[in-house]
């Protein structure tokens, strides 16, 4: 008996890769860690309400097991009522729960692709899409963001190179994990043209659409032409990623809409994965958002605002401008040894743990170091020195 093709990327040893292995060694002599890769919000040491989260989780509601497959209404109405606060009109009807971000994802590629089909991912992007794509036994084809002016855009001119007879989904992050990029109108309208004329549908993850930088904030993305599928979830929104609740934004043209409907429902009704607890609590848990968003936006501003100004003295290194997200990307210049030697040597030098480049599929030959904006503000700023101590 074999195992299922699904897995014939992975590393079923059990051997850890160097870096992970390197990072475990050091943490078991128990040395002193500047862990710039955290980006677990409840061991960020935020203050969270316990007491306003614990109580609506504790509702007599939750008592009673009553599967809805697209997910409560109460819940579907709370999430209607966040897009308002932002400026958006989303109909409860257009909106689906799962648990978890990932599992949007994995919704749609099932509801959408065969087996061999490809997706389109952006190339700096979140690694965990190879991951599901895998599992559901498609392919994805990386196109790659161009660096202009410090930030990264979406060119049409990669993703033409990337597309084929087989490309079903085209994939956006917004703020991009990591490299912090929103969609400018003009990159809207390339997207959604190069997505119509070859037919695709678009999914935009959006979980970090709410931690921004500059006055800039990403497009609810609409079309008659071609579904547009939406994820976002509370693991970012309300900092709850323990509480599994996540939701999809569909914006279908009506002559399929029946049809994509029925069959996310299908899905959704094969494996009714959303609790209820958090169901029920979904519209008490939102009163909390701007307490957690506060402390957060607080801690990433101040974090960024620290790191660019002391990368700015430093010749060999160059940070980018992140317009929203948790995360920032610096390049490091004159570099010759392999990647994973220097994350090494830099965490048994330093302390210091980042995460390389390569992690997230950054182009060509360049060395890259993705460092999260989370962590408390001092353990950063102690990182960020030993980081220019190290390189400069
Ligand atoms: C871009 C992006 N999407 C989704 C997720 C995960 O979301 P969830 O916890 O809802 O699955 C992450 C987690 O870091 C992320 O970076």
């Amino acid at each position: 008996m074999y195992i299922s093709k699904r897995f014939e990327n992975y590393e079923l040893s059990g051997c850890l890769n160097p870096i992970a292995a390197a990072y475990q060694n050091y943490i078991s002599h128990g040395k002193e860690i500047f862990d710039l890769t955290l980006s677990n919000p409840t061991k960020a040491n935020l203050s969270y309400p316990e007491s306003e989260i614990l109580q609506s989780l504790s509702n007599s509601r939750s008592l009673l097991y009553e599967p809805t497959p697209k997910g409560f209404y109460t819940a579907r109405e709370a999430i209607s009522l966040y897009y308002s606060s932002l400026g958006f009109s989303v109909s409860v009807d257009d909106i689906f729960l799962t648990s978890g971000t990932s599992e949007g994802y994995s919704y749609i590629i099932k509801l959408i692709c065969n087996p061999g089909d490809e997706i389109l991912i952006p190339a700096p992007s979140y690694p965990l899409l190879d991951f599901i794509a895998s599992l559901e036994l498609v392919n994805v084809v990386p196109y790659y963001l161009e660096e202009k002016e410090n930030i990264w855009t979406f060119s049409t001119k990669n993703i033409m190179n990337s597309v084929s007879k087989k490309t079903k989904l085209l994939f956006f992050v917004q703020p991009n994990n990591p490299t912090g990029n929103i969609l400018s109108y003009k990159e809207i309208n390339d997207l959604l043209s190069f997505a119509e004329e070859y037919n695709l549908a678009i999914v935009i993850d959006e979980v970090f659409r709410d931690y921004l930088f500059l006055n800039k904030s990403p497009q609810l993305l609409f079309s008659e032409k071609i579904p547009i599928f939406t994820l976002n979830g509370i693991s970012k929104t309300l900092a709850l990623p323990q509480l599994k609740l996540s939701w999809i934004v569909c914006s279908c043209p009506k002559s399929i809409k029946k049809e994509f409907y029925e069959g996310l429902e299908i899905i959704a009704d094969t494996y009714l994965s959303v609790n209820t607890p958090v169901q029920v609590a979904l519209a008490d848990l939102f009163r909390v958002k701007d307490l957690i968003q506060t402390q957060i936006q607080s801690r990433i501003t101040q974090n960024l605002d620290f790191a660019i100004t002391q990368f700015s003295n430093c010749s060999h290194i160059k940070s980018y401008l992140p317009q929203g997200g948790w995360y920032l990307v610096v390049k490091i210049c004159d570099i010759t040894i392999p990647e994973d030697e220097l994350i090494i040597d830099l965490l048994n030098q330093t302390g210091v743990y980042v995460h390389p480049g390569s992690m997230f599929r950054f182009p060509g030959n360049n060395f890259y170091l993705i460092l999260s904006l989370l962590p408390e503000e001092n353990l950063f700023r102690e990182g960020i020195q030993r980081i220019i101590e190290y390189f400069c």
